[in-house]
């Protein structure tokens, strides 16, 4: 496969404990995305005044795996804004471990919508876009308890369980 980059936006940690994980399976190199301002409404907005530099020679990856959350349904700006930096990596994949599941994929905040509106930024990539509900880390009659979903943190314990069987299969896939 060649050597893959690992880029991260996360705001409570779940997305950085994936992409920790990952980067370790996948012996793939690991950077944070840094918005300049790192303030959710303001990223809601839009509104972030870009990135910090990815410093890295990005010609010599031929994978780049983005982690990230949805908010608000919404492709976040930093997230954007690093995937366009790094848009001639020709296999591009978006891993979200995020409060949707596969019930309300296609749905206002499902990660579907958000998948699509990022593959139509990387016309020339391989795309593919992944979901890692946070909500596997949950008993199933707590799932739609909307503040256990938001409250559900990932740590070095969750993959195991429901939330593990679902990331071996990303590792799988992107492997
Ligand atoms: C303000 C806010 C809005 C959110 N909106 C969504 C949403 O529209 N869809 C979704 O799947 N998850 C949503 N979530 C859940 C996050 O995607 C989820 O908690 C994620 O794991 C957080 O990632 P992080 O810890 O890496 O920041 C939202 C979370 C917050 C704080």
């Amino acid at each position: 496969m060649g050597k893959t980059l690992i880029l991260y936006y996360s705001k409570t940690g779940n997305n950085a404990m994936v992409a920790k994980q990952l980067s370790h399976d996948l012996a793939a190199d690991l950077i944070a995305i840094r918005p300049r301002l790192d303030k959710l409404p303001l990223i809601l907005l839009g509104c972030s005044m870009g990135i910090s530099p990815i410093n890295v020679p990005l010609a010599d990856y031929q994978q780049l795996v983005i982690c990230g959350p949805i908010w608000m349904g919404k492709l976040l700006a930093p997230i954007k804004q690093a995937a366009k930096q790094c848009r001639a990596i020709g296999k591009i994949s978006m891993l979200s471990c995020c409060g949707s599941d596969e019930r309300h994929q296609d749905g206002k905040f499902g990660y579907n919508p958000v998948f699509a509106q990022l593959k139509q930024l990387l016309p020339t990539a391989q795309f593919q876009g992944f979901a890692l509900p946070v909500s596997l880390l949950l008993k199933p009659e707590q799932r739609d308890d909307q503040e256990a979903v938001m409250n559900a943190r990932v740590d070095q314990d969750s993959f195991h369980g429901e939330f593990g069987t679902q990331y071996q299969r990303i590792l799988h896939a992107l492997t």
